[in-house]
């Protein structure tokens, strides 16, 4: 099967191996003359960036690279873009990435044209309202890993580097005009990163699977979702260079990120402060505190579990499930603990309260209290 398709859903996607191509064709649909491609420190040597920068390049578009972005990048990091942004003049930004690449890019096309401090446009109620939106740039984005799916999502995460704790910023504008979905630029991600981000994908897809609200289309995405992953991640782990797998990957990725608007749980809500306090892999940080999430939503989640079972063709309902998520945790080398993570029991405190604060933690199916929050951490780490 060929894995190549153009959807319009949640917003102009091109999807296929060596799409990529097409970046400069992309950048002048949406409007620009002089994008500003925004990426990661890590990234920014890599030969798919050069090859990036040549393709803007050689239609005339420049070669304008933005990469002071941390891992988690923070308000630091989006000053110094917005600065980069505004002195070379540019029109538009390519965001280009993970998760960290493609955040820092959308939100530096958001905020260079906004008066307000960032953390006025927190996603609470309507807040994005005070945003001018006129004066958004357009963005083109192009994920480099298959996990948070911000690729095709409407927010971008920021880092407090003060407190460490990770605010949601969103804007309907912030979702890119036109995403570049390419599994080639997946291939050279070192193995933890693979595996890492592709567990958040997973992630996204149960938590909005098993979020209690009424949301009948992101549920069969989520669904979906799932068993994309069940059948890819595996394969790609092994196999870095199955671009088929690659290809599904990316897929289940943009799908739990249109999935989660229906809700997230409690494995994000732990997975926050530790991924704040101790610099954690966000979504090795979900691999390893999942089947204690599910243990301890049991009660409420069983019967919905054995559907999903079902359609991924696993035998024994819940317990089936269960089990294949240990299995997968096991063969994909995480680890079962967060202390080999080198996260330790002296701020459990301090992360039951982030924990609970949360803005994921409404989204559990039973309630967090401080009480079964600090059970669940006591059992992670
Ligand atoms: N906007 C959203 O909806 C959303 C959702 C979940 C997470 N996030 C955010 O996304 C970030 C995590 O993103 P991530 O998990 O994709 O990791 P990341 O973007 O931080 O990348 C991890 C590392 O992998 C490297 N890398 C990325 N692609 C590569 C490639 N193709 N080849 C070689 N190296 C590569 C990067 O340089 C970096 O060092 C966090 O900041 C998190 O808060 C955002
Ligand atoms: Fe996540």
């Amino acid at each position: 099967m060929s894995l190549t398709a153009n959807w319009s859903y949640p917003t102009s996607v091109r999807f296929g191996a060596g799409r990529i191509s097409e970046l400069a064709e992309a950048c002048k649909v949406a409007g620009m003359t002089r994008p500003l491609l925004v990426t990661d420190r890590g990234l920014a040597p890599l030969p798919i960036t050069t090859k990036a920068l040549d393709l803007l390049d050689t239609a005339g578009l420049g070669r304008a690279i933005f990469a002071e972005v941390d891992p988690n990048p923070n308000e630091k990091n989006l000053a110094a873009g917005i600065e980069a942004f505004k002195e070379g003049g540019h029109d538009g930004v390519v965001a280009f990435g993970g998760g960290s690449g493609l955040d820092l890019g959308k939100l530096v096309a958001f905020m260079a044209g906004q008066t307000l401090p960032v953390w006025e446009f927190e996603d609470i109620g309507d807040l994005w309202t005070r945003a001018d939106s006129a004066a958004i740039a357009p963005i083109i984005a192009v994920p480099t890993t298959a996990g948070t799916g911000s690729e095709v999502g409407r927010a971008g995460v920021l880092t407090n580097s003060e407190t460490h704790v990770k605010k949601i910023i969103f804007h309907p504008k912030m979702l890119p005009a036109i995403t570049i979905c390419d599994p080639e630029l997946t291939v050279g991600m070192p193995k933890a990163i693979t595996v890492g981000t592709g567990m958040d994908a997973f992630a996204h897809c149960l938590e909005a699977y098993c979020a209690p609200s009424y949301h009948p289309m992101s549920h069969g995405i989520a669904l979906e979702g799932m068993r994309l992953v069940r059948e890819n991640l595996p394969k790609v782990s092994a196999t870095p260079d199955d671009i088929e797998a690659r290809g599904h990957m990316m897929s289940a990725a943009a799908m739990g990120a249109v999935a989660f608007q229906k809700g997230l749980g409690a494995v994000h809500s732990l997975s926050h402060p530790v991924g704040a306090l101790y610099n954690t892999h966000h979504g090795m940080t979900n691999a390893v505190v999942m089947p204690a999430v599910l243990r301890f939503n049991r009660p409420a989640i069983e019967a919905r579990m054995a559907q999903a079972a079902a359609y991924m063709g696993i035998s024994g309902g819940f317990d089936g499930f269960y089990d294949f998520v240990l299995k997968l945790r096991a063969e994909l080398g995480v680890p079962e603990r967060l202390s080999e993570l080198g996260v330790a029991t002296d701020r459990i405190d301090e992360m039951v309260e982030m924990a609970l604060q949360d803005p994921t933690a409404g989204g559990n199916p039973v309630k967090l209290d401080r009480e079964n929050t600090r059970a669940l951490f006591e059992a992670v780490i």
